[in-house]
């Protein structure tokens, strides 16, 4: 169940098989190569080096590694770009980035397309049989260094053809985006210009299509690359290694042409990335936050329809965030027995060793930087391999939670934030926190996803509802609760004919009539069957069948219309626990009042506790202890067999 990311090409040849032999010691099983070595394979166009990697590929099954090979598409080498520099893309200001890293292609580009079926197609055919493959993986993280929206001249023109087969005429987008507003109407799909570098805010309605065309084109882009796949290499699995808080393309498409999903976990790194507090970003500097792997585990658990791996775990310091520190002993462990528990397939850390020369060589691996010793990741790597033998991991089964993730959400409040701190997946987190909290196991589901299995819904904002997705949440059999926000727009970024919470208002008998964004430090105290306060948000309801908990003023602040419930806030920490603990005790649910660093996770009938520290912690009973004794110990794991189960 473990793996590494391994790239021979950086080291002596008559390494590999020592390498390969190590590997397996640690308890390694996978290995991922060759994602980004377009350059070392066609040095020139059309004149290939394939030795190093036959023989690469040869040394590692030889070990009996299974090998998962990466598509290069991610780093076109310099003659491509070269021969063709309108494949690169262009930045918000229009300006073109260039070679010298990676992700330097815009999914518009045509000609990028062609070389990419072209080198696909090659890889597949060449190793596409190989007795040592068992997968592949696609690219390498879509979207990373900021790269999904490309704003040049063959996205122009790109978009144009786009919404010329969406809208058919100029009426129609006139019609669509409210085009009368500011004189903006066109006259033919030859005037439309990309939504930016105007002189103040563009058309909202033509930057989320904007959104959406880039988005699309990256599944396109994807479900081309495993159409070839499939053809050349029959019986293995494919995936793609998606990224940490990441919303710029909306994932679930691939959920429809992908095994598996996978993603890369940097716990630590991560820390900077989302918008903690200073305080909180210093207490969980050398742990990481207790939710921030096990919400992406879980959020890409559903995006793989059930399957995903970890592709990389973070071993060490990275060395991409504005600090980076070394994970506090025992780190590198409790990470990878977490995914494991979250339902992981395989944990594969990155790299095998660290680097000594260009971008990477700050960023530790498995092994010390050009030895070969292990570092305290990859001893605590080989402990977790010693301790997988002893334990048979159960299949994952279903949670009692579960949340709407919508990534279109996270477009329109950042294209119309309204209040400068409303950031959609800072509020999903805090929810999933509050649920986690409490002990229970989540599943992310899409919009428009079956719910009727779930006692407890929750929806934290879900701006514009489909029919589809009112229809699935008017099934729901448990109790669904939506946030700030939903229903609150159109497809075409309008507001709804029937104000919001628009298509929900029948469920919810209620609509919204103002929004308040609040400035930080004010805040709209909430009592009654609930409490706590709003921050950043608060909105003003008519309705509702029953009042939960109102404003200071009176007004409704949590209504309940039956199974349906409406929060009309962005709610602080002490509103969300109480809300959320009164929902989960409504819908039936058993819960643990979980200390702030505590985690526990369910994996078929195993019970797995992570302490993130900084004190011990002493479990209830949970069954019979499998690893570990007694107190569960600042950055340990504890695993219980649940009697009966
Ligand atoms: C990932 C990437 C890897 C490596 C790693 C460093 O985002 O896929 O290639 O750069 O980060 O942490």
């Amino acid at each position: 169940m473990l793996g590494v990311c391994y790239y021979p090409e950086h080291w002596p040849e008559d390494w590999w098989a020592d390498d390969a032999r190590r590997m397996r010691e640690v308890g390694i099983d996978f290995v991922r190569i060759g994602e980004f070595a377009w350059s070392r394979y066609e040095p020139q166009r059309g004149q290939f080096d394939w030795g190093w990697l036959d023989r690469a590929m040869d040394v590692l099954a030889a070990a009996g590694l299974r090998i998962v090979l990466g598509t290069p598409t991610c780093t076109p080498p310099k003659w491509l770009v070269d021969e063709f520099p309108e494949i690169l893309p262009v930045d918000e200001q229009g300006r073109t980035r260039g070679f010298g890293s990676r992700r330097h292609y815009t999914f518009s580009s045509e000609v990028y397309w062609q070389e990419s079926r072209r080198i696909v197609e090659i890889l597949a055919r060449r190793y596409g049989q190989h007795p040592g493959l068992v997968g592949w993986q696609t690219d390498n993280e879509y979207g990373c260094h900021d790269s999904i929206l490309s704003w040049g001249p063959v996205d122009l023109a790109a978009f144009r053809n786009w919404l010329r087969r969406r809208y058919q005429s100029t009426d129609q987008l006139n019609e669509a985006w409210g085009n009368a507003f500011w004189s903006m109407d066109l006259q033919s799909f030859d005037e439309v210009s990309l939504p930016n570098l105007a002189v103040t805010e563009t058309n909202p309605a033509a930057r989320l299509d904007f959104w959406r065309f880039q988005s699309s084109q990256v599944a396109a882009y994807d479900r081309m690359q495993c159409d070839i796949i499939r053809e050349h290499s029959p019986g293995r699995w494919i995936t793609h290694n998606f990224m940490g808080f990441f919303n710029e393309f909306d994932h679930w498409p691939f959920r429809d042409h992908l095994d598996l999903a996978s993603w890369d976990s940097y716990p630590i790194g991560f820390v900077e990335r989302f918008p903690f507090s200073e305080a909180e970003r210093n207490r969980w500097a050398e742990t990481s936050h207790p939710d921030i792997a096990g919400f992406h585990h879980d959020l890409y658990r559903g995006v793989g329809g059930g399957r995903f791996w970890v592709m990389e775990q973070q071993p060490g310091p990275v060395n991409w965030a504005p600090w980076n520190p070394v994970p506090r002993p025992g780190m590198v462990r409790l990470w990878t027995w977490e995914a494991l528990a979250h339902g992981a397939e395989v944990v594969s850390y990155f790299r095998w060793r660290q680097a000594v020369s260009a971008q990477e060589q700050m960023h530790a691996g498995l092994n010390l930087p050009g030895q070969k010793e292990l570092s305290q990741g990859g001893r605590e790597a080989a402990q977790t391999g010693a301790e997988l033998k002893a334990i048979a991991l159960p299949k994952p089964g279903p949670s009692p939670v579960a949340i709407v993730y919508d990534y279109e959400a996270a477009w329109v409040t950042l294209i119309q934030p309204q209040g400068r701190d409303f950031r959609y997946f800072e509020l999903v987190f805090r929810w999933y926190e509050a649920v986690r909290r409490l002990g229970l196991d989540v599943d992310f589901v899409a919009p428009g996803d079956d719910v009727t299995g779930y006692a407890l819904v929750l929806a934290p904002s879900l701006p514009h509802v489909s029919d589809l997705t009112a229809q699935a949440l008017a099934e729901a059999k448990g109790l669904v609760l939506y946030g700030p926000r939903s229903g609150s727009k159109t497809w075409h970024f309008g507001i709804p004919a029937n104000l919001p919470p628009g298509p929900l208002a029948d469920l919810l008998d209620m609509r919204i009539t103002q929004v308040s964004s609040l400035r930080p430090g004010l805040s709209d105290k909430v009592g009654g069957k609930v409490s706590g306060a709003a921050i950043r948000w608060r909105e003003f309801v008519e309705g509702g069948r029953a009042v939960l908990a109102r404003f200071e003023n009176g007004d409704p602040a949590l209504i309940a219309s039956d199974g349906h419930h409406y929060l009309a806030c962005w709610p602080d920490e002490k509103l969300l626990a109480s809300t959320i603990a009164l929902l989960a005790r409504r819908a039936g649910l058993k819960t643990v009042k979980l200390p702030p660093h505590v985690r526990l996770q369910r994996r078929g009938d195993l019970v797995v506790a992570l302490n993130y520290g900084p004190t011990a912690w002493t479990p209830p009973a949970l069954g019979k202890r499998i690893l570990g004794r007694g107190r569960v110990e600042p950055c340990d794991v504890g695993i219980w067999r649940v009697s009966g189960a």
